[in-house]
């Protein structure tokens, strides 16, 4: 199991390219289901999650090639319709096969998705919304076997906005006879580049961005051939990175306007961000201030940035309120931020963090993708060294970060 070693104290200082998101790519790799013929889809980020999913849609009886950023993927043929849990497992985005399968062959077989570190996540919300386009659903065995003649659209409320949910009832919407009205939909820009890449190949899809979302279903579409967004989970990552070693980074190819929330509340922290079209400059403060964040729903401040924000807070000057809205169990990285010295306490879904003058190297574990972000940047702040256990997390959603920080001075190398 990779390790990741951080020698702490370097102000980082230079330019660093942001990769396709993650959580729209995933997406727009299982919207391929929806067509027969050969998707190509750009600016996709080198991820495990992106092979994983890559090597679902394979077992589905699809080819799918990855090189330079860029997946294509031969849809003609599906020879099968099951998600087994060995996918599922390792990555509940699988469960975005369900909409698409169904649209397209009107049957699929889907593991739920076990529990998670971070919460219990079901899919209740997914179910509900097929059944009410007329889906025949039963749970045996750990699977999730749907069947449907022909979707039919239908007016679906989610009690709890989901990002997945939406995406997957959208991309399930598509192809079904009628219209489908999705009220309380997720707005993440995630959503939106899927809809938008749903719509270049022949969708009816308005509203996507807002809590309504009108899908008017079509009999055929074309394959894929679209570019995904920026991450903004990975730009905000590296702004705290900048943030908290008093540095001077210059963030291309990334997207300001997905990132609002963040930015203000990094600013009120005392780093001074500016943004022109696809740039951000960011530089960190002497000493950051202590600032309270509530993660909600988008456009507020996401709760992907919930655990990089804290390890700022662990050494800002003062009391900050960190409130977890969206997640049960998202404070996993506060054990492992206390080994570096942090001064946080836990009560219910508010953590409170004292600053403290400094962290200290430690060695930590990674317990889920964003955990391992925080422990990244707490260690570029931290002094000495800290070596981070089971950096597979990291891997799946950021692509080649240590380089990309050696790249702007930090001292971080990974250990086989
Ligand atoms: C997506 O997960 C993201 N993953 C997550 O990013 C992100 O944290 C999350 O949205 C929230 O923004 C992808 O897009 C692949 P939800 P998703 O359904 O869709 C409850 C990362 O780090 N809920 O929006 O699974 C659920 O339990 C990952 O990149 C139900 O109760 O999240 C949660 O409390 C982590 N029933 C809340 O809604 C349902 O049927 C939001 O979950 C669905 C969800």
């Amino acid at each position: 199991m990779d390790k990741i070693e951080i020698t702490g104290g370097i102000i980082l200082r230079g330019e660093v390219a942001i990769s396709g998101a993650k959580n729209a790519v995933l997406p727009l790799m299982t919207a391929s289901i929806l067509s027969s013929g050969e998707s190509v889809i750009g600016n996709v980020p080198h991820l495990r999650d992106v092979r994983t999913m890559g090597s679902l849609l394979a077992h589905l009886g699809f080819g799918f090639h990855l090189e330079n950023n860029e997946i294509i993927l031969n849809t003609n043929k599906i020879t099968s319709v099951d998600a087994p849990y060995d996918f599922v497992k390792t990555m509940r985005a699988s469960v975005l096969v369900l909409g698409p399968l169904l649209a397209r062959t009107g049957k699929a077989k889907v593991s739920l998705p076990g529990g998670c570190a971070i919460g219990a996540r079901p899919i209740n919300l997914h179910i509900m919304g097929l059944e009410k386009m007329g889906a025949k659903i039963t749970l045996s065995e750990g699977y999730i076997e749907a069947k449907a003649k022909r979707l039919k659209g239908a007016a679906i409320h989610f009690d709890t906005q989901t990002v997945t949910g939406t995406e997957n009832l959208m991309m399930a919407a598509t192809l079904a006879e009628g219209t489908t009205v999705l009220e309380n939909s997720a707005c993440e820009p995630e959503v939106v580049d899927l809809a938008n890449a749903l719509i270049s190949i022949g969708a009816k899809i308005e509203g996507a961005g807002t809590s309504i979302i009108r899908i008017t279903g079509v009999s055929k579409l074309k394959p894929l051939d679209y570019s995904v967004i920026p991450d903004r989970i990975e730009t905000a990552t590296f702004i705290a990175a900048a943030a908290i070693t008093q540095g001077e980074v210059k963030i291309k190819k990334c997207m300001p306007g997905h990132l609002e929330a963040v930015i203000n509340k990094i600013k009120e922290a005392g780093v001074k961000i500016s943004n022109k079209n696809d740039k951000l400059t960011v530089k960190g403060p002497e000493r950051l201030t202590s600032v309270d964040i509530k993660t909600v729903p988008y456009p507020g401040f996401p709760t992907d940035m919930q655990a990089q924000f804290m390890a700022m807070m662990a050494v800002a000057g003062g009391t900050s309120l960190i409130t977890e809205n969206i997640f049960e169990n998202r404070f996993m990285h506060v054990a492992e931020l206390r080994r570096m010295g942090a001064d946080i306490t836990v009560e219910g879904s508010t953590a409170t963090v004292k600053g403290v003058n400094s962290l200290k190297g430690a060695p930590v574990m990674a317990t889920d993708l964003r955990a391992s972000a925080s422990l990244v940047v707490a260690g570029l702040a931290a002094e000495g060294t800290t070596v981070i256990d089971r950096v597979y997390h990291l891997d799946r959603g950021y692509e080649k970060i240590e380089e990309k920080l050696k790249m702007l001075g930090a001292r971080i190398r990974r250990v086989k």
